[in-house]
């Protein structure tokens, strides 16, 4: 083993079931040093804090605090209050996951210090450079050393960038490694009785990507196709706080909560909001991240994006790619009402030991 010290980077909600497993795993190695860093991106107890309780993680080590920003400030923010902390501690890697802000000014931070890099959930690519986290994928890829891909996707989007092979490792999914550790106890919660819904009986809509909220019109249509949704089953929107502030904004908020059918929640937990997409009809979302965890629960997902940087939830999952338009996303969600089963296929290795093969490579 040849790294005795590292950093871990958790910034945004998305990030925190991905480092939690890893951490973990790599406790099994005596002589490693561990240091988990928070850049704040995130900041509020919902996004935030109560994640490290329920995964059962420790206390970050340094806390960044940098808090909300333009993409430019933010990013600036985490480089600047980063790059001591690297000086202070001296890590010999620093592993960074996923496609957040976060990912790519620590990446940077570490790159300029040669120091190397570990990308977990590397080689997704939407192909569509609008995308913050496209831009981010991209970029983290490009001057990381380990890149750890979850899907056959990642590994041939590498190679036709041109990153050796030697630096491509096909883990699985650490998200996944979450979701199986931690089904069992959100299935346990009342969740589902506290928000009023019966299990089987409702769909589950998130929704916070800036291409469908940010725009009044996009934001106006897909407000109206949920009310018609919710003519054939239940909505439940845990409101995102982007969404939140948009909805304010257009003063749409009070006539949405009103609506017939529609149950707004705020962002839930990580076992509650496991436990409310096992317990779904059907999903509708624009996230990354649930278009998988929908997959391995084998529950229908609607994804309202014209492009997806997780094709195997569609060649080896539940997911369908829909795009914003009303007619197609309630023709899809009448499709995928009644498919919801027991026995579905997932994509290969995402069997809950992915963290154990990063941990295997870094450290054995
Ligand atoms: C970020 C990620 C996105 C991820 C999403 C999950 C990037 C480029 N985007 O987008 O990939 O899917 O997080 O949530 O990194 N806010 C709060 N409390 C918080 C965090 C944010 O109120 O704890 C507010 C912010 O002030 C801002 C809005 O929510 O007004 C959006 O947050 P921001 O972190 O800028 O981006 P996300 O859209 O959440």
């Amino acid at each position: 083993m040849s790294y005795r010290r590292i950093v871990h980077v958790v910034g945004a909600r998305p990030n925190y079931m991905k480092i939690a497993p890893l951490y973990r795993a790599m406790e099994e190695y005596s002589a490693l040093e561990q240091i988990l860093v928070h850049t704040g991106q995130h900041y509020s107890p919902e996004m935030s804090t109560h994640f490290f309780d329920e995964l059962g993680m420790p206390r970050p080590d340094v806390n960044l605090d940098v808090g909300p920003g333009s993409h430019a400030v933010q990013t600036a923010r985490i480089m600047e209050a980063f790059e001591p902390v690297l000086l202070d501690r001296k890590p010999d890697l620093v592993v960074v996951v996923g496609d957040v802000n976060s990912t790519i000014a620590c990446a940077l931070d570490a790159k300029k210090l040669d120091i190397p890099i570990a990308h977990v959930e590397a080689g997704l690519r939407s192909f569509d450079m609008r995308m913050p986290e496209e831009v981010n994928r991209v970029l983290t890829d490009r001057i990381s050393d380990y890149l750890f891909t979850t899907e056959a996707s990642g590994n041939e989007n590498l190679a036709k960038e041109g990153v050796p092979d030697s630096m491509v490792h096909f883990v699985g999914n650490v998200m996944i490694d979450s979701l199986v550790t931690h089904l069992p106890k959100a299935m346990a919660r009342p969740t589902l009785e506290t928000l009023g819904v019966s299990d089987g009986e409702y769909l589950l809509v998130t929704i916070h990507r800036p291409s469908n909220v940010d725009d009044q019109a996009t934001l106006r249509s897909l407000i109206d196709t949920l009310r018609e949704a919710a003519e054939r089953k239940p909505v439940l929107i845990p409101l995102h706080p982007r969404t939140r502030s948009n909805l304010e904004k257009f003063g749409w908020l009070e006539d949405v909560m009103s609506a017939p059918g529609i149950r707004i929640c705020d962002p839930l937990g990580y076992l509650d909001f496991l436990r409310c997409q096992r317990g779904a009809a059907a999903i509708l979302t624009d996230s990354g991240g649930i278009q998988e965890e929908s997959t391995y629960l084998g529950i229908p997902c609607v994804t309202m994006r014209d492009n997806t940087e997780r094709p195997a939830t569609i060649t080896h999952g539940t997911n369908r790619l829909i795009g914003n338009d009303r007619s197609q996303i309630l023709a899809a969600l009448d499709t995928a009402l009644g498919t919801r089963s027991g026995a579905h296929p997932v994509p290969p290795l995402w069997d809950g030991k992915a963290a154990e093969r990063i941990a295997s490579v870094l450290l054995s």
